[in-house]
This record gives structure tokens, sequence and C-alpha cells, in this order.
């Protein structure tokens, strides 16, 4: 049963439109306090859009969003990102004429609510990424793809998120630095930081999430707890294809 007051984030009959089309259809699931939930399906399945959603830059047409059990849903993005709900977006969005630390500075926000651990600085980032720090000063659009998915992931935690949101961050990296980014999510998880991951590694996003949901054209087909679905070649053959 749902707790509704204990739970991270509850998404519960979600429908969204982009204009006419209609693109998620009652869509509900769940993340729990220091959980990592992986959300996976295959290309244009929903799972942007639902991220798009959470974030307030889709109004719902239905349903509930709740962070920490206050109503989120239908409020305006930079009052969802103040309420702490931070996306790292697919294709990893930044100012590429700014520098890494001018990135940083500009999403930083103060840390809040009873999840707020010692709160993010731009000297934690820097100790979570090394690289980060030697190329302080280097535009972001001069990065190599790997330190763009580092400084992405680094923006949203200067957000202080009590949610955080990445859409597919292994995608376009090469094994090693996949490697590493799931390293980062899982030492992330290991401080007690709840996260959706949405990624169609379907191999990383089991290795790391402790729950999962399947979205299939907009529908969520399955939910269940990672360790299951790994062992079920029948569920992930059927709605994710073979890996
Ligand atoms: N801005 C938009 N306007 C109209 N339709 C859109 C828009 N963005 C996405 N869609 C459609 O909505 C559906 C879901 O797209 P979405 O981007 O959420 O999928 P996805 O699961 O994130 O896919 P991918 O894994 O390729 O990133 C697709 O059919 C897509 O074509
Ligand atoms: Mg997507």
């Amino acid at each position: 049963m749902t707790n509704f007051a204990t739970d991270a984030l509850d998404i519960a009959g979600i429908d969204a439109f982009y204009g006419d089309s209609h693109v998620l259809h009652g869509v509900s699931f769940t993340l729990r306090p220091g959980r990592l939930l992986g959300l996976l399906g295959r290309n244009g399945a929903g799972k942007t859009t639902c991220m798009n959603t959470i974030m307030g830059f889709l109004k719902p047409k239905q349903g509930s969003i709740s962070l920490f059990g206050e109503q989120v849903g239908g409020l305006a993005p930079d009052t969802i990102a103040r309420k702490g709900i931070c996306l790292v977006p697919q294709g990893r969005r930044m100012f590429r004429s700014l520098t890494v630390r001018e990135n940083l500075m500009v999403a930083a926000q103060r840390a809040r609510g009873p999840s707020g651990g010692p709160g993010w600085t731009m000297d934690r980032v820097f100790d979570l990424f090394p690289r980060l720090k030697e190329r302080h000063a280097q535009v972001a659009g001069s990065l190599s793809g790997g330190e763009q998915q580092m400084l992405a992931i680094g923006r949203a935690l200067m957000g202080n998120p009590r949610v955080l949101l990445m859409d597919e961050p292994s995608e376009g990296l090469a094994p090693q630095i996949v490697a590493e980014v799931g390293r980062i999510i899982a030492q992330l998880k290991a401080e007690g930081q709840s996260i959706v991951l949405v990624e169609q590694n379907i191999k990383l996003a089991l290795e790391l999430a402790d729950d999962v949901a399947i979205i299939n054209t907009g529908v969520v087909v399955h939910k269940g707890d990672a360790k299951a679905i790994k062992l079920d070649d029948a569920i992930v053959s059927q709605h994710l294809g073979v890996f």
C-alpha cells in the first residue's frame, strides 16, 4: 500500500498531451525516500514526457504529483525546482558559452527540507568530479561528452535536490564513462539521495535500481522489484527487448 505522507515522489494517474497528441495515459509510480526507481521503456515510450510533466514544463491534464506529501502538480517549473525536484536533462542541456564554474553557480539553490544533508556546494561537486575542478574555467561547450554529463549532474546537485530526476545519463557515452557515471549514481544513492533514473541501458539501470517501472506507449505496463525483473527474461524481452 502506498503511504502518501512518506513517499518522496508519488505520481498518480497522470494524463499529458502535446497539443492534441495524448502521450501519457494514467501514469502512476512511486519513489520511496532514499531509493532509486528505474523508469524504463523503449524509444518514444514517454519517459522524457514523464520528466517534463514532473518538472512542470508540461501541465498534466489529469492526476496528481506529490513531493513528500505536498501537491506540486500544475505548479510553475521554477516553483517545482525550488521545492526540491531537480532534473539532469536528456542530452545534458547547459549553458555552452559559460564556464564550468559559472554553470554550477547559476544552478545553485539553498538546501531545504527533511532530506537535506549537509547541502551541496561547488567544492563538494568538485570533490565528486575532480575532472570538473581541473576544467573549472573552461567553457562547457568545449568539454567532452562525459565531462558534459558530469557537469549536467553537478548542476542538478547544486539545486540541492530532495528528488533527483536523471534522464538517460549514460546516453552516447563510452562504456568506461558509463561505468563512472554508474559509480557516481550509486554513491549518491548510498548518501540517501532519492532518485528516478530513466535509462535505455537496462543492465546499468537494473544494477542501480531498487524498484522499476516500465512504460510502453505512455502506459505503465509493469512495476516491481528490480531484482525480480533482472531474473525475469520474459518481462525484459516483452517490454524492453533483449540485452
Ligand atoms: N514536443 C513534442 N511535441 C509533440 N510530440 C512529442 C513532443 N515530444 C515528444 N513527443 C512524442 O511523445 C512521445 C513520447 O516521447 P518521449 O520523448 O517522452 O519518449 P522517451 O521515452 O523519452 O524516448 P527516448 O528514449 O527516445 O528519449 C513520442 O511519440 C514523441 O514523438
Ligand atoms: Mg527521452
